[in-house]
């Protein structure tokens, strides 16, 4: 495992392997995963404000994001004794925006070494030497990571945003198109670009049923949300 504090996996890349105490017990990060779509995600801190939005609102979510086949993971600088201090605070004294009695039962990783944090590249110095930014890291049933976000300590990040990420990498995968600028499910998707001459003469020439063309490289066709629902939802 890389443990240079500059390095940052990639899009593409392997997710990198690790073994970790979590609030639910020891992991073999991403193998006790295999198979399903894995948000990997660091919080700077237990106890502090955004962090805990941020935690009732994901803990709020997790039914929603298991339905899709994932797997949370969060994790910070912090020790498993904090986190189940502050998990149960959350749990008990938490009232935000109607949320309330909000139960986290996925994995917080104890990374009070900052192994993974570095591995990750989850700490950048200019924001803080000892405490993660707001990284995430969608790593795909193969183990592949697919997006990465960085995020810095004062800003909460997006929960919708992360759920259209990750219906838009399955939608991806699933039915071989790519998504256009502000694409949420239920919009058109774009078609795959002509590989040949002929056929980008083709597609210049003969729209396919309910394919629009805006020129021989970019056409859309539409994906209906129910489509989407069916196919990737367990
Ligand atoms: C917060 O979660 O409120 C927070 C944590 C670290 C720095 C700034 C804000």
């Amino acid at each position: 495992m890389e443990n240079d504090i500059t390095a940052i996996p990639r899009i593409g890349d392997d997710a990198p392997a690790f073994k970790a105490i979590t609030t639910e017990g020891e992991i073999n990060f991403p193998d006790d995963f295999q198979g399903r779509w894995i948000i990997l995600f660091s919080h700077p801190a237990d106890f502090t404000p955004v962090c805990t939005t941020e935690f009732i609102t994901f803990g709020n979510m997790t039914a929603e994001f298991e339905k899709m086949n994932c797997q949370l993971v969060g994790l910070s600088i912090d020790g498993v004794s904090s986190h189940i201090a502050w998990l149960r605070t959350i749990e008990e004294k938490i009232n935000y925006k109607g949320m309330k009695n909000v139960k986290i039962h996925f994995p917080v990783i104890d990374d009070v070494g900052m192994k993974i944090a570095k591995t990750y590249g989850m700490l950048h110095p200019g924001e803080s030497n000892t405490k993660a930014v707001r990284a995430v890291f969608f790593i795909d049933p193969e183990g592949i990571i697919r997006t990465i976000l960085y995020y810095p300590m004062a800003l909460g990040r997006n929960f919708d945003e992360m759920k259209r990420i990750l219906i838009g990498l399955q939608t991806i995968d699933r039915f071989k198109v790519a998504l256009p600028a502000d694409w949420k499910p239920g919009d058109d998707v774009i078609t795959t670009s002509p590989g040949t001459m002929e056929k980008a003469e083709q597609r210049a020439n003969e729209e396919e049923a309910g394919m629009k063309c805006y020129d021989w490289f970019l056409c859309t066709k539409p994906l209906p949300l129910e489509k989407i629902e069916k196919n990737i939802r367990r």
